[in-house]
């Protein structure tokens, strides 16, 4: 089967729409299997635009639909007759009588059926067949069941099918209980097979379509005998149930994601002492997790910097550790190791603020300054370690000195640490200032929330310190923009609580209308989530 997967749903139905245009060119009477439901409406419409331009014709085209409702009345807005004029039919040049749908009017439904096979093989058989998927992966109406019909056949819907289409229905008695469908062979008979899947709801089953061997319980999966599959769906729909950890200086996160949502999350204190003992800990936790959640991947973000796939962060008992391999001990499942800023940046950049752009750095303001590095919607690794933002050097000559060994990084200026520190600075050289009173009254408890206090009272000296704050952050920021070009700086942390009063100075500063300035709309969140999507 190939897999080809798509940014979006559009992307998803162009791909899709592509694929049959060109069927239809190199062979201008081709058969059509067609499917109804979400997924295809956007191919369909996709196809009506490339006939309306002239550039394919379904003047000689036939088509057979997967399936229909039963019983259901053609008139009815739900049944899938009514469907296929509405979203295509009455849109092309098709000749109505070459489009062929199973009666669901029908009062003999054995017959009907029978008689859809042999049409099919009259017409020589469909050339390229369009499938959705349902969430318990049936394809046309076969459903899950430990005998799967090979024929077109009258079929009882399973219950998730019923509350599935209970969505088109105005009342539950209304939704139909029965269709008629191409059974499975009919649908393998197909010379050529398109299977679209789009949403985060279809993650689970595509992830069991690609992983689980063939099985009844997931008719889908008898897609993978035939020769010419091709699965065109999102990246929602791919991504599959991933957790994501998300190891700190203090705390361990984990978080089990599907499509960018997060279904269940844990953490626990970080081992400071035994590397080993951390390793167990953080392994007995994702064994747990797995037995509830069908996990696909794991993705570990850490501190520190990764050479050759040993670990070293200060903060951590990783010293040249071997992490991975250590965690391979105890999970038989493939783990991805990263940089844990860089995790946040590629969890910002699917799933939050950065999700409209495909370059952006994430810069996170803290004890230190953090960053990660989003090029082409993929992160920028270096031999080592890239991204670290804080340590750009900006200060030549009397630099403050770093705990890294330089003089003059940027950390020095621009974090939330520093910040803080340039407050004390000032309000001991104003005592006359609120921005002195309020120090005196936290002493070392003085934090941004508290200077940001003193500038709503109008402080000078607060509002010194805070201009001089953004004028560190903008010449960072500015070196970044001219050495990357990215489309977005999206700025975390704690201060970024403050919101625009943060950023619209930044921006006004940075003075660069082609780089969007955001906060992080997943703040503590973006790591676990960019571990998971590694
Ligand atoms: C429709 C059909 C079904 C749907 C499936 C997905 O003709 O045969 O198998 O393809 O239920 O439906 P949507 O696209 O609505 O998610």
């Amino acid at each position: 089967m190939r897999v080809i997967v798509c940014e979006n749903y559009e992307e998803m139905s162009e791909q899709a729409a592509k694929l049959v245009s060109s069927q239809l060119i190199l062979k201008p009477e081709s058969v059509l299997g067609l499917a109804t439901g979400s997924t295809p409406i956007g191919l369909y419409q996709r196809l009506i635009e490339n006939n309306k331009k002239g550039e394919i014709d379904f003047s000689q085209v036939t088509t057979f639909n997967l399936d229909e409702y039963y019983p259901i009345k053609r008139t009815n807005d739900q049944s899938y007759y009514y469907f296929m004029n509405e979203q295509l039919f009455s849109k092309v040049n098709i000749n109505p009588e070459n489009t062929y749908i199973p009666n669901g009017e029908t009062k003999t439904p054995n017959d009907e059926c029978a008689n859809y096979e042999k049409l099919i093989k009259m017409h020589g058989g469909v050339d390229l067949q369009i499938l959705g998927i349902g969430q318990n992966g049936h394809i046309g109406f076969n459903e899950p069941d430990a005998n799967l019909n090979s024929k077109t056949h009258l079929t009882n819907l399973t219950e998730n099918t019923i509350e599935a289409n209970s969505r088109f229905f105005t009342s539950d008695e209304e939704v139909p209980r029965q269709a008629l469908t191409m059974g499975i062979s009919t649908i393998l008979k197909s010379k050529k097979i398109i299977l679209l899947a789009s949403g985060a709801n279809k993650s689970r089953v595509v992830s069991a379509l690609l992983n689980d061997a063939i099985n009844t319980s997931v008719p889908a999966t008898m897609l993978k005998v035939h020769p010419d599959v091709v699965l065109i769906c999102d990246k929602d729909a791919y991504t599959g149930v991933r957790l994501g950890v998300d190891i700190g200086g203090t705390e361990v996160k984990f978080a089990v994601v599907e499509g960018g949502k997060i279904l269940y999350r844990s953490q626990f204190e970080t081992e400071k002492d035994s590397a080993d003992r951390f390793v167990e800990q953080i392994a007995e936790e994702c064994n747990k997790i797995r037995k509830e959640y069908p996990i696909k991947t794991i993705g570990i973000g850490t501190p520190g910097t990764i050479k050759n796939g040993l670990v070293s962060a200060s903060n951590l008992p990783f010293k040249s550790y071997p992490l991975g391999k250590r965690l391979k001990d105890y999970i038989d499942m493939p783990i991805n190791i990263d940089n844990d800023a860089n995790c946040a940046a590629l969890g910002e950049s699917e799933f939050g603020a950065g999700e409209k752009y495909e370059n952006i750095i994430m810069v996170t303001l803290g004890t230190g300054v953090g960053g990660g590095i989003i090029i082409d919607n993929k992160i920028c690794h270096g031999k080592y370690s890239m991204g670290e933002v804080g340590h750009i050097i900006i200060e030549a000559k009397n630099g403050l000195p770093c705990p890294c060994g330089q003089t003059g990084c940027w950390e020095q200026y621009a974090s939330v640490t520093a910040f803080i520190r340039q407050a004390k600075t000032a309000a001991l050289e104003n005592t006359d200032s609120a921005l002195y009173r309020i120090y005196k009254e936290n002493g070392e408890k003085l934090n941004g929330k508290l200077i940001f206090a003193a500038l709503d009272e109008g402080c000078p000296v607060a509002q010194k310190v805070f201009d001089e704050y953004i004028d560190w952050l903008v010449v960072g920021i500015k070196s970044l923009i001219n050495i990357f070009g990215p489309d977005a700086i999206i700025i975390a942390g704690g201060i970024t609580k403050q919101g625009e009063r943060l950023v619209a100075p930044i921006r006004e500063r940075v003075n660069n209308s082609d780089v969007a300035i955001e906060v992080s709309e997943l703040q503590n969140d973006a790591g676990a989530l960019g571990a998971a999507m590694l």
